[in-house]
């Protein structure tokens, strides 16, 4: 059952300092999303809280979770990174009893992105980039649009990210490529 009080220690406890404040503000940035694109804002809320759950998970953790909840495995060709979506998801179900498919997708990928992700999905993966704490080149106009426009938001979101990976010469995991495609057709 949904009870915030006990839910916030917990987190905590799972990141550092600087990781919960920004936990906070994606769930903040979240609902204020929500509000605006007429999304369930407790869903909202609850998928940004839980989004970074397995951010500093075990790696060798993860990637026996990876294998016994028959996640993709070919995930651990990829930057671990990529990791702590898939099993954050398997965490919210299994240590938070999160049960709704739409909000374990959410938390499942975030990072990625995919084709076809539901408007909650885009939510997080917008509110994980703009939120208060975040600061980089173009993140304002990210923000702008944010409130303005969830798909174009998606869009920029994607292509920035696709940006950086290319720049930073590291591979770009296929269901990224995926969410691009579906953002500019
Ligand atoms: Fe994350
Ligand atoms: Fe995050």
């Amino acid at each position: 059952m949904w009870t915030k009080d006990e839910w916030f220690p917990i987190i905590q406890s799972r990141m550092t300092e600087k990781r919960y404040v920004h936990t906070l503000g994606v769930a903040e940035t979240a609902m204020e999303l929500a509000k605006i694109y007429g999304e369930d804002v407790q869903k909202a809320e609850i998928a940004g809280l839980l989004h970074d759950i397995c951010k500093y998970a075990d790696k060798a953790w993860m990637a026996d979770q990876i294998k016994a909840h028959h996640l993709d495995a070919t995930l651990l060709d990829f930057h671990h990174e990529l990791w702590h979506g898939p099993v954050g998801s398997v965490v919210a179900r299994d240590e938070f009893g999160v049960e709704d498919e739409d909000i374990r997708n959410a938390i499942h990928y975030h990072t990625s992105g995919r084709a076809g992700m539901s408007k909650l999905e885009k939510i997080i993966y917008v509110a994980d980039m703009i939120e208060p704490n975040r600061n980089y080149p173009k993140v304002e106009k990210l923000r702008d649009l944010a409130h303005k426009d969830l798909e174009l938001a998606m869009r920029y979101g994607v292509r920035h990210t696709l940006q950086h990976l290319i720049k930073q010469k590291q591979t770009v995991y296929p269901d990224s490529l995926f969410c691009y495609n579906a953002c500019w057709t």
